[in-house]
């Protein structure tokens, strides 16, 4: 007798083929506001062949434990990483930045973090998680950190400054270089967040578009957390922590008995090798010169949504450094409800009265096309325009 009951199986698939016909998916190109994406066809392969894999037993999987290496050493040449540098695999950006936070608490034995009104509000988790202190400095009229209000706010408890490259709300670059001037004087831990970025300005640079330098080419940079689930253009969850200093991963190591390997760093135990694979095979199939048309195409895209959006009368919040757009809005609430009525998704942002559209790598000219007319009669239905 199977232990595969083919009955079964047709009916929970059943099942569970109606919740998911529920769902919005990226493939229709519809979600409009998201910083995930449709994965690269090679990435979805892979991520199954990889599904039974557990990195937190590498001894058992050292294949894809070199895998993971790979992948790693792929992310820090681009960021400029270091030869002492070390790469930590998590989650995503809320992880990426809760074990760089971690990372400076333990070296420095303090709680406060100095960051932007901007920062992801995964920082409110760790504030609660870490029993840390966040303090807030305000942005520029530019919606970057405002560097003058740093040095006001340092003192014997900052245990770290954080910097935004590719804020979520709005992809803005704080000015990381004026910020790793402060950390390199005042011998403070400066983490990166690109979780959005990190993928997009190393190619804004070879496109020669004018983005601050975000990298560890600035010596005051200690840490840089990087999705590959967003901008990496591959499956959820996969996050990159490039650490300074290899020797800091042992900040955040534990013995680990009973597995293969000693010590075992970061928050989680077991996890699945399936993200990591695809990830690297993202990366082998595209290569630096394949992301670089990546974004160069979704900066195009981004150029053309932005004329189109400025045509119809409607005003940007700020002019876009990469592929997200926030488009001011009267009627936030109307516009976003009816958007959804007529099937397409963008992001509400009640404090600036906006919705953000990310140009993913999913979203053609064609989908652009399909939803201004859309989105126009719906601004003129609810009297925005
Ligand atoms: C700048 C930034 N940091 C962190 C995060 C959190 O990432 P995740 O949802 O993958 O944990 C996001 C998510 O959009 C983000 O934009």
């Amino acid at each position: 007798m199977s232990l595969y009951d083919d009955k079964k199986r047709v009916e929970i698939l059943k099942e569970l083929n109606a919740f998911k016909k529920r769902d919005f998916n990226f493939s229709s190109g519809h979600i409009l506001g998201s910083m995930c994406t449709q994965p690269h066809p090679i990435a979805k392969e892979v991520y199954l062949k990889f599904l039974e894999t557990n990195l937190g037993d590498p001894e058992l999987f050292p294949g894809t434990k070199e895998i993971e290496s790979k992948l790693i050493t792929f992310i820090s040449d681009l960021l400029h990483a270091p030869k002492t540098s070390a790469g930590q695999i998590v989650s995503g950006g809320t992880e990426g930045n809760i074990t760089a936070m971690w990372i400076a608490k333990q070296l420095t034995r303090k709680k406060e973090i100095i960051l932007a009104d901007s920062s992801h509000f995964s920082f409110k988790k760790i504030e609660s998680i870490m029993d840390m202190k966040l303090i807030k400095v305000p942005l520029t009229s530019d919606y970057n950190m405002d560097v003058s209000k740093i040095k006001d706010n340092i003192n014997d408890n900052t245990a770290a400054i954080l910097g935004i490259a590719g804020s979520t709300e709005l992809g803005t670059i704080d000015p990381i270089p004026e910020l790793s001037d402060i950390c390199s004087d005042e011998n403070l831990f400066l983490h990166v967040d690109a979780a959005f970025g990190g993928y997009v300005i190393p190619f804004l640079k070879k496109l020669d578009y004018q983005v601050p330098d975000f990298d560890f080419k600035l010596k005051g940079v200690s840490t840089i957390s990087t999705d590959a689930h967003k901008m990496g253009y591959s499956v959820i969850s996969l996050g990159t922590l490039i650490i300074r200093d290899e020797k800091w991963l042992d900040e955040i190591s534990v013995e680990s008995p009973c597995i293969g390997s000693k010590r075992q760093a970061g928050i989680f135990g077991t996890r699945s090798g399936g993200p990591v694979a695809a990830a690297y095979a993202v990366t082998r199939y595209l290569g630096v010169g394949g992301y670089k048309k990546l974004v160069e195409n979704c900066m195009n895209i981004t150029k053309y949504t932005e004329e189109k959006i400025t045509d119809m009368g409607l005003h940007l919040i700020t002019k876009p450094t990469m592929n997200v757009l926030g488009v001011k809005l009267k009627k936030l609430p109307e516009v976003v409800n009816k958007l959804s009525e007529y099937g397409w998704k963008v992001n509400k942002i009640d404090h600036l009265s906006c919705i953000r559209i990310v140009i993913m790598p999913q979203i053609t000219k064609k989908i652009i096309d399909e939803f201004i007319p859309v989105f126009r009669k719906i601004c003129k239905e609810v009297g925005e325009l």
